[in-house]
């Protein structure tokens, strides 16, 4: 299911608005140092186009949550600190379902309303463009997880003892309000209380954690910028490890008791990995790493949550290194736009093929040769990984195993050497940041000396199975 398209909410018109909201625009224009006008419904991105919201930017959200998990029901508050990115009279920020009690900007109580997935507030006066507001959002309800274009559930999926709490590509609205798009990351303090016994697991550093009356607090800090839909809260009963590693990584890993001796020996296996990958992408982009090992069956996924993949029931080694893997290619290099997925899962999927190739599998060449002997009649050349048409295919074989085939032609193209320089400029040169398509080819070139617009449009944008591999 589709949310329902809103056209009128992305015009820039007073014309629109409601009665209270055209009081509070005046009452706003009596005291405002500039003209403003409404930031925009949607981050711009023709896949999700209510998804993010434009005219600001968020650098920090603090969640304060309370979830019970016999009732289902959860409390919040959001503490957004927000820069405007122009005079703004009116914003929004994503949020389904929950009821708000109330929104604040900069302490006072503001005027908002509900339309959709957007929360549309009109604070009192304009806010400046450049300078920074803080909104607070009060809110609870019963979260329930959104349905994607492709069928799979997202957001805030309970479970028996909790919720497996995901967000990719929109689900982040289900559980907090957001500019919910990879283009605009921030950091983190999530606070959150459940009952004694559950632990509530997010990414980043373990504060600290208290027992109450019954109920215990987690309180975590991510201070990397991060996107929206890679936050968790996923809670249940866990077990849970905590080490650091030799590269001085603090790891966090809580494992379902019910999938806990299949998930022990590749657990075994993540200082390793992410020994192993730091190696070949270049130094692991943040403080903290681990695992979230829920049994959620029926999710059907795994998710490269920021700092501590999240998987829904125990990985193998394969998933393990994927996840990881997106830690930079994804989390700390993050997309502009959902049609650049195969940047994450192309390039997750090519780490699974090349760890295969050193640890005793099958080499690359071996993997690729299995997916190119594939008919032109098959799903995996159904669409270019470059540009999968919509969010319903974001997910889809295409992107993933084509995506990493583009990946292992160019590395025949340009050498090992220069292949796994790429990746690390790469990483490097847009870490804690963003990357486009076009921005990595034109790395690619410049590394390798080579003109390579033939292979990417062939590989990356041409239709069916490229002719030649
Ligand atoms: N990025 C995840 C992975 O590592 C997949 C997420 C799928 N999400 C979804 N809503 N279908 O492959
Ligand atoms: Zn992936």
């Amino acid at each position: 299911m589709t949310p329902p398209r809103r056209q009128h909410l992305r015009r820039r018109t007073a014309v629109l608005a409601t009665v209270p909201v055209a009081l509070a625009a005046l009452v706003g224009a009596a005291g405002a140092t500039a003209p403003g006008s409404a930031g925009t419904s949607g981050a711009g991105d023709p896949y999700f186009p209510l998804s993010g919201n434009g005219g600001y930017h968020v650098r920090h959200y603090d969640l304060t949550l309370r979830y019970d998990t016999s009732s289902r029901h959860l409390d919040g508050r959001a503490v957004l600190t927000v820069r405007a990115t122009q005079h703004l009279s009116r914003f929004d920020l994503d949020l389904k379902g929950l009821k708000v009690t109330g929104v604040t900007v900069d302490g006072t109580s503001s005027a908002f309303r509900r339309d959709g997935q957007e929360l549309v507030v009109t604070p009192r006066r304009t806010l400046r463009a450049g300078r920074d507001f803080r909104v607070t959002v009060s809110y609870e309800g019963t979260p329930k997880p959104v349905t994607d274009p492709d069928g799979s559930a997202d957001g805030w999926i309970p479970t028996d003892d909790g919720a497996f709490v995901a967000g990719e590509p929109q689900g982040a609205m289900t559980w907090f309000p957001a500019n919910s798009h990879p283009k605009d990351k921030a950091s983190y303090d999530i606070t959150v209380t459940v009952p004694q016994g559950r632990t509530a697991v997010a990414g980043g550093t373990l504060l600290g954690q208290r027992t109450e009356h019954g109920r215990t607090t987690f309180r975590w800090r991510e201070s990397r910028p991060m996107a929206a839909y890679l936050a968790t809260v996923t809670i249940g009963t866990f077990k849970v490890e905590q080490y650091t590693t030799h590269d001085g990584i603090r790891v966090y890993n809580a494992v379902d008791p019910r999938e806990a001796s299949a998930a022990a020996p590749v657990l075994r296996k993540l200082p390793s990995v992410l020994a192993w990958e730091s190696k070949l992408f270049g130094p692991y982009p943040f403080r903290s790493a681990g695992s979230i090992v829920d049994h959620a069956p029926g999710v059907g996924y795994a998710l490269e949550t920021q700092t501590r993949p999240l998987y829904d029931s125990a990985p193998d080694i394969s998933t393990l290194v994927h996840e990881n893997a997106h830690q930079w290619f994804g989390d700390s290099v993050s997309l502009t736009a959902w049609k650049d997925i195969w940047l994450n899962e192309g390039f997750a999927t090519y780490a699974e093929w090349l760890y295969a190739e050193q640890h005793g599998g099958d080499s690359a060449q071996k993997t690729f040769d299995a997916l190119y002997a594939r008919p032109a009649s098959d799903h995996l050349w159904a669409f270019p990984p470059g540009d999968p048409g919509s969010g319903g295919n974001i997910f889809d074989t295409p992107v993933y195993a084509r995506g990493a085939m583009t990946l292992h032609e160019l590395r025949k193209a340009v050498g090992d050497r220069d292949f796994f320089r790429i990746l690390r400029a790469w990483t490097a040169g847009h870490r804690d940041g963003h990357g486009t398509t076009a921005q990595f080819t034109r790395l690619a070139e410049r590394i390798s000396g080579k003109r390579l617009d033939g292979l990417f449009h062939t590989w990356l944008f041409g239709k069916g199975k490229p002719n030649s591999a």
